[in-house]
C-alpha cells in the first residue's frame, strides 16, 4: 500500500485543468447497459472506481477499451444480470447497475453494494423506486433480486429522511426510460450528475423531462440507442483545489470548471473573504487578507455538498475564530475529526456538528485516511501544516481524485508518494 508524504508550508500557484466528474462517468457507463449498440463517454478521469465500473460491466458482459480519457464501450452479445460481490462491495456506485440491467433484461441480482464508510448508507428509496415500477424485490445471501414481467410507468416519491437519493434517483430514471408509460419521479435529486445522466440518456433516444428540478417525467421507450456524450467538469475535485488555493494562502486557476454547479461553495468561500474570480470556463481563487470563520450547513443540491464538508473543515481549522459546521446528508460523516485533532487542530463533534476552533498552525503527523473526501481534507492539512505529514490508505484518494498529487505538484506543493 502506498502513502503520501507532504512537506507543508509551500502557496500554491499557477492553472491546473479539471478532470471530469467521478459521479457522473460511474452511472452513465451502467446506463450503457441499455443498449447493444457501442457508446463513446469522453472526458472519463482515470480514477480506481471508473475501472471498477468498468470490471464490473465486463463481468456482466459488456467490452470496453479506456485510452486518454475515452471509453469505447463496444456492441454487447449476451448481457449477464449478476452482479457479483466482490465488485460490487469495493464501490457503492455499482448498485446502479440494477436500474438498468433491470430494464433491459427484466430481472436483476445485484450485490448489496460497500464504499466509503460514511455512517449507515441504505438503499430503501431504490428499491421503493424500483417496485413502484412494479418489479419484485427480495434480499437473498446478501444480494438484491429484483424481477418484473414488465415494468410499467408509475407516479412516485423518492425522498427520504436525508431528503432527496442522487444514485435512487439514477438507478430509478435508468429502470424507467424503458418501461411502458409514464413515470413521474417526485423529490427526485437535482444534482449536477443526474442531469448529465439524463443528458446521456436522452441521446441514447430517452424521453425524459424536469432533469436538474425535483420531479422528472419519463415516458418509457421501445429501445435505445448507442451514444457519445463528454462528461461535466468534476464539482468537487474543483472546489477541493479551491480550498488547496485558500488553504496555502496560494493564487490558482482551475480550468475546465463550471461554476453554475459550485454556487453554493463559492458563496460560502466569499463570505470568508476568498477572491474568486469567474471567467469563461475557468476560475482563479486567492486571497488579500487573512479569511474569517463561517458556518456551513451541507444540504443536497443546490446546497452546500456533502462532499466538501471535509475540505472546508480542514480551511476552517486554520482560520482563527469559531467556525460551525453542521452535516445533513450523513449526520455521521466526521471521521477525519480525530485524524485533524491529532495534526494540532481544535475540533469538537457535537452530534451533526463540528464545532472548530480554528488555530494559527498545524502540526504535520502519520495521519490515516478513512474515506475518499476526508482523505483529501487530510492533504488539504498537510499542505499547510509545519513540517511533514503522511496520509496512509490513500487508496482511498486514488478512488475520486485523478493524478491529484500530479497536479498538486504542478502548483508547487511537496507531496509525493512512497511504499507504506
Ligand atoms: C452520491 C454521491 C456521493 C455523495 C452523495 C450525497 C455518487 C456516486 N456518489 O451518493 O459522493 O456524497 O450522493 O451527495 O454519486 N439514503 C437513504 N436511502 C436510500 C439512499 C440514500 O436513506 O435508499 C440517504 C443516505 O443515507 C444519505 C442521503 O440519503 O443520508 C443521501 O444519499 P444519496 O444521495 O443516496 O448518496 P449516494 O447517491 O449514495
Amino acid at each position: 500500500m502506498d502513502k503520501l508524504v507532504i512537506e507543508g508550508g509551500i502557496r500554491l500557484k499557477g492553472e491546473v485543468t479539471v478532470s471530469g466528474a467521478k459521479n457522473s462517468v460511474l452511472p452513465i457507463l451502467a446506463a450503457t447497459l441499455l443498449t447493444d449498440e457501442p457508446c463513446i463517454i469522453k472526458c472519463v478521469p482515470n480514477l480506481r472506481n471508473t475501472n471498477t465500473m468498468l470490471k464490473i460491466l465486463r463481468s456482466l458482459g459488456k467490452n470496453s477499451d479506456f485510452d486518454k480519457g475515452i471509453v469505447n464501450i463496444t456492441s454487447t452479445k449476451n448481457l449477464n444480470f449478476t452482479a457479483d460481490y466482490k465488485l460490487v462491495s469495493t464501490m457503492r456506485a455499482s448498485f446502479c447497475v440494477l436500474g438498468p440491467l433491470l430494464g433491459r433484461l427484466k430481472k436483476a441480482k445485484v450485490s448489496l453494494p460497500g464504499g466509503c464508510i460514511i455512517g449507515v448508507r441504505p438503499v430503501d428509496l431504490h428499491l421503493k423506486g424500483i417496485k413502484s415500477l412494479g418489479a419484485s424485490v427480495s434480499v437473498e445471501s446478501g444480494y438484491v433480486v429484483a424481477k418484473a414481467n414488465r415494468l410499467k410507468g408509475s407516479h412516485m416519491y423518492l425522498g427520504g429522511a436525508y431528503g432527496s437519493s442522487v444514485l435512487a434517483t439514477d438507478n430509478v430514471m435508468m429502470a424507467a426510460v424503458l418501461a411502458q408509460g409514464e413515470t413521474i419521479i417526485e423529490s427526485a435529486a437535482c444534482e449536477p450528475e443526474v442531469v448529465d445522466l439524463a443528458e446521456f440518456l436522452i441521446k441514447m433516444g430517452a424521453k425524459i423531462k424536469g432533469h436538474g428540478t425535483p420531479i422528472i417525467e419519463i415516458e418509457g421507450v421501445k429501445q435505445l440507442y448507442g451514444a457519445t456524450h463528454t462528461i461535466i467538469p468534476d464539482r468537487i475535485e474543483a472546489g477541493t483545489l479551491m480550498i488547496a488555493s485558500l488553504i496555502t494562502k496560494g493564487d490558482i486557476t482551475l480550468k475546465n470548471v463550471l461554476c453554475q454547479h459550485l454556487g453554493a461553495l463559492i458563496d460560502k468561500l466569499q463570505e470568508a473573504g476568498a477572491l474568486i474570480v469567474k471567467t469563461n470556463g475557468s476560475v482563479r481563487v486567492y486571497l488579500k487578507r487573512r479569511l474569517k470563520p463561517i458556518n456551513v450547513t451541507t444540504l443536497p443540491y443546490p446546497g452546500l455538498p456533502t462532499d466538501m464538508q471535509a475540505q472546508i473543515m480542514s480551511l476552517m481549522a486554520v482560520t482563527p475564530g469559531i467556525s460551525v459546521i453542521t452535516e445533513k446528508v450523513y449526520p455521521d460523516r466526521f471521521m477525519h475529526v480525530a485524524e485533524l485533532n491529532r495534526m494540532g487542530a481544535h475540533i469538537q463533534r457535537e452530534g451533526p456538528h463540528a464545532i472548530v476552533e480554528g488555530v494559527r498552525e498545524l502540526t504535520g503527523a502519520p495521519v490515516m485516511a478513512s474515506d475518499l473526501r476526508a482523505s483529501a481534507s487530510l492533504v488539504l492539512a498537510g499542505l499547510v501544516a509545519r513540517g511533514e505529514t503522511q496520509v496512509s490508505r490513500i487508496y482511498h484518494l486514488e478512488r475520486g481524485y485523478e493524478n491529484i498529487e500530479a497536479k498538486l505538484q504542478s502548483l508547487g506543493a511537496k507531496i509525493w508518494r512512497e511504499k507504506e
